[in-house]
């Protein structure tokens, strides 16, 4: 069993989310999801839309998706890949580059973004109505 990892907020729940998700599970047999807290965006200097709990049941109802644990910092990803027993870290290549010092325990792997979405833009669309 092919066992994948992905990491992010996840805000607003978009089809670019979807296709990163499907994409990522399409590559192995188990989609585990590290999803950023309220706490953690903070430090981050991110404020999410809908708090952690709501991006959570989102998450949880996404066919793709088998497992989503809290990420609660930015160190936690060596210690998760080793507990799941991960195959392949997925990433968007917004993220290009940054996770390879964890291709000792894993693969390491960054998906095309799709193109014209993201929280960003719908959170401001939201915010102007
Ligand atoms: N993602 C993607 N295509 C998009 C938006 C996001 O493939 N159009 C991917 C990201 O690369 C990341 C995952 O989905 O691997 C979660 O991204 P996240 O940062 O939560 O969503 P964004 O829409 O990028 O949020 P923001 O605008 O706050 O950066």
């Amino acid at each position: 069993m092919k066992r994948i990892i992905t990491y992010g907020t996840f805000d607003t729940f978009h089809w670019g989310h979807m296709e990163l998700l499907r994409r990522a599970r399409e590559m192995g047999d188990w989609l585990a999801v590290g999803l950023s807290t309220d706490e953690f965006n903070t430090i981050k200097g991110k404020r999410a839309y809908l708090p952690y709990k709501r991006r959570l049941e989102i998450l949880q109802a996404i066919k793709y998706v088998d497992l989503v644990f809290a990420e609660n910092d930015w160190g936690q990803k060596r210690d998760d890949i080793i507990k799941y027993n991960i195959d392949t870290l997925v990433m968007g290549d917004d993220w290009q580059g940054h996770f390879d010092t964890l291709a000792d325990v894993c693969s390491v792997v960054y998906l095309t973004r799709t193109k014209d979405i993201s929280s960003t833009l719908i959170k401001h669309t939201l915010e102007k109505q």
